[in-house]
């Protein structure tokens, strides 16, 4: 898939950028949906840490308002073969460069009629503070994104500012969600709904949300990343929000871990 100068040259003017053609066809979207359905209805990931409540306090016995799986890979390897992967490496190296390539990160999984709002956010914030990052995430929906079903909103030109103030969702420090502190930063916030199979590209600051999920149907996303190699940050910062977290997702991992 080509993208046009047009879109390559708002993608780093706006830190953020919507393609609406689909990167794979119906037959494989529908085993996508197929695989991730299986993962999250047998709990992939749960002892070990990678499956959680992304919004909640992830009590045993509690239902996710919004269930994470981190490297769903590791549990269904056969989503490295599919076709979308290929177009989405194609569209990296026009946003990165050749030595961009795009891998599968996470899947965030919003119920229907249930699943609770991504609150907005940058994603540097949930990364190592020594570490300078040049990368994007692509966000690719399994079925159509609506406003109603959660698709993703962002702020233009955030891509642009430091990694702004976070807390735990809430205030909460059981919970994994972060969200930005001061929500007067964020002005005249662009929806971008897709068809299945479309996908949406931003950068690592760039500022980004996503509604609650209202309708009757359930909202799948499997998030990709791309980019170039991290370098140490230059001078100090730290991230606190991250280390004042206590999650019971932590706990799994850590006795997972021995
Ligand atoms: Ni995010």
């Amino acid at each position: 898939m080509q993208l046009t100068v047009e879109q390559i040259r708002f993608f780093h003017l706006n830190g953020f950028l919507s393609i609406t053609t689909p990167v794979t066809d119906d037959a494989e979207l529908a085993w996508m949906r197929e695989v991730y359905d299986r993962m999250f209805a047998e709990r992939a990931g749960r002892e070990s840490g990678d499956q959680f409540d992304l919004a909640g306090s992830d009590e045993e016995g509690k239902e996710a308002s919004l269930p994470q799986i981190l490297n769903p890979a590791k549990y269904a390897p056969e989503l490295t073969e599919g076709k979308y992967l290929g177009v989405i490496a194609e569209i990296a190296k026009q946003l990165f460069g050749p030595e961009a390539g795009a891998g599968i990160a996470h899947a965030i999984f919003k119920p229907a009629g249930m699943g609770a709002p991504t609150p907005w956010h940058q994603d540097e914030a949930y990364w190592d503070p020594s570490q300078q990052y040049q990368n994007a995430s692509i966000w690719m929906p399994l079925q159509e994104a609506s406003i109603e079903n959660g698709c993703l909103w962002f702020m233009p030109g955030s891509h642009e500012w430091e990694v702004t103030e976070h807390r735990p969702i809430g205030g909460d420090v059981r919970v994994h969600g972060l969200e930005i502190v001061n929500l007067d930063l964020v002005k005249d916030a662009v929806a971008c709904p897709l068809p299945a199979g479309g996908i949406t590209i931003h950068r690592n600051r760039t500022a980004h949300y996503a509604g609650a999920n209202t309708s009757s149907v359930p909202r799948r996303a499997l998030i990709l990343g791309t980019g170039l190699a991290s370098h140490p940050y230059p001078g100090h910062r730290s991230f606190p929000w991250n280390e004042i977290k206590h999650t019971a997702r932590d706990e799994r991992a850590k006795a997972a871990a021995g």
